[in-house]
């Protein structure tokens, strides 16, 4: 997709926001020209278009140098953040492109700050047009995605820029996620991972069953054990020079989660490919960096394996020991996620980065508390909690934070077998999940922990997803980073 400074007005389609508020003031409304500013006013006058939220007005123009125009609506001003405008656009782009539109003007000057909007502009115009149909036979009656060209009132190059690169590196994740377990399995998501270090030049480690073994990484090999696949351990490094912090990436990558021996019932076993969300997150993060050319040392440590049911599975009640010697008590084989996480964690920790990021579709208790549309995010850490926060609102990635101090929670982390149990009850049960974890982190590190279980997978499309992986967080990660 480019994007460009708009210069004349012609296109395929005009689109063009507007709040409730710029539907009564619309004779001040600037960068239309006369007819077609007319042509609006009538519509607004006829309250054929009010600027109600979620509205849209669709119609072909005659005698007009566009072919479509669309007005979508934005609510009242003071509800209509950027967040809203980023989604209104992806969603405008996404119909203008169905619409077999090839170009687009889009007048937004209007509603918020240059910069804000720029960068917006970029992310909404990267994401509108990804969808997962490689496996679809295309006839005759495919009508692929035809926007190419959108030009703009608001431009500035490295805004825009930076919000295509990090609508790419959540395409990057998606594409990886929305693969199913028949196709990436820990190996064949190794191979991707080397041949991104090997496209933007980052050190890259794949630790295999052996090396796990002589390595005591215990959580991943017993996660692992089950599946034919076994499974593989990850460190990217991005190393610039006169690198001014050092940041680690710690994702979940469980090719497929079938529960192991404590099944999972069918309805909760699809969708289960997302369960290596985490692990592609960082990987689209690591590739985003090198891209953006950040000033930063970036770490990124992705545990992969295959949660199967066989003969040679992790069993409950077996007692596991991870790499900080800590022993695990298997009370559930559903409950793997903390279990490679907890080798991977040890591993940042060894590094001493200056603060650990961990994502993982951790619980589906994480889901029941905080919907489908925000994560979890557990910090020991006030400044890493408020920075990463930060960055969530303003990327539109919602975050909720949650508790990571409770002594009654972390009592039933006991067992009497061995130093830790995997599962504790129902009830808290992404506060137990998140207390496991904090067992394998260097306290004097800053630590923040993201369960993404929640909106993980979209059933249906809105805003800048559609239906299949979100690989929520991936821009909330790069923001961050951006922002250091
Ligand atoms: N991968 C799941 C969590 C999940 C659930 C992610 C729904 C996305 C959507 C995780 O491994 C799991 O199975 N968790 C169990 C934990 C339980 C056994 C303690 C859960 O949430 O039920
Ligand atoms: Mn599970
Ligand atoms: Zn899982």
């Amino acid at each position: 997709m480019q994007i460009k400074r708009l210069s004349s007005q012609a296109a395929d389609a005009l689109l063009i926001l507007l709040r409730e508020e710029d539907t009564e003031n619309f004779s001040n409304f600037s960068g239309l020209d006369g007819k077609l500013r007319d042509f609006v006013m009538s519509l607004i006058s006829r309250k054929d278009f009010t600027g109600k939220k979620g509205s849209l007005v669709k119609l072909p123009l005659f005698d007009s140098s566009f072919k479509n125009l669309y007005l979508i609506g934005l609510g009242k001003e003071k509800k209509c953040d950027i967040n809203l405008i980023r989604d209104s656009l992806a969603w405008g782009f996404r119909k203008i492109g169905r619409e077999r539109n090839k170009t687009a003007c889009v007048l937004l000057k209007n509603l918020s700050s240059y910069k804000e909007l720029a960068l917006s502009l970029g992310e909404a115009a990267g994401l509108c047009g990804y969808v997962f149909d490689k496996y679809k036979t295309k006839d005759e009656n495919y009508e692929p995605f035809a926007l190419e060209e959108i030009f703009s009132d608001i431009y500035d190059e490295n805004e825009i820029s930076t919000g295509i690169k990090l609508a790419e590196a959540q395409i990057f994740s998606r594409e990886i996620i929305n693969e199913p377990g028949c196709v990436i399995w820990p190996s064949t998501f190794a191979d991707i991972a080397q041949d991104v270090a090997h496209e933007f030049n980052l050190e890259c480690e794949v630790w295999d069953e052996n090396k796990l073994k002589a390595e005591r990484m215990g959580g991943i090999l017993a996660v692992g054990s089950g599946s034919k696949n076994p499974p593989r351990f990850i460190h990217l490094t991005y190393k610039p020079e006169n690198a001014k912090k050092k940041i680690a990436f710690v994702g979940k990558g469980i090719t497929f989660d079938s529960g192991g021996l404590d099944i999972k019932p069918e309805n909760f076993m699809t969708t289960m490919k997302g369960d290596k969300t985490g692990a592609c997150n960082v990987l689209a993060i690591m590739r985003g960096a090198a891209e953006l050319k950040l000033d930063i040392e970036i770490h990124g440590f992705m545990s992969l394996a295959e949660n199967m049911p066989s003969g040679s599975a992790y069993k409950p009640d077996d007692i596991i020991r991870a790499r900080n010697g800590k022993s695990i008590e298997i009370d559930n084989t559903d409950a793997e996620g903390r279990l490679v996480l907890a080798d991977a964690l040890c591993m940042a920790s060894e590094i001493k980065p200056d603060a650990i990021i961990d994502m993982a579709t951790l619980t589906g208790a994480c889901a029941v508390a905080l919907g489908k549309f925000r994560a979890g995010l557990f910090c020991n850490d006030d400044k890493l909690a408020e920075n990463f926060l930060a960055s969530s609102n303003r990327r539109g990635e919602l975050l909720w934070r949650m508790p990571l101090e409770d002594d009654n929670i972390a009592e039933t982390l006991k067992s009497p077998y061995a130093d830790l149990i995997n599962c504790g009850e129902r009830y808290g049960g992404a506060i137990f999940a998140a207390l496991f974890l904090k067992e394998f982190v260097d306290e004097n590190i800053a630590w923040a922990h993201v369960d993404i279980a929640g909106p993980d997978f979209k059933d249906k499309e809105y805003g800048v997803y559609v239906k299949g992986a979100s690989a929520f967080c991936v821009r909330t990660c790069l923001d961050y980073l951006l922002n250091l």
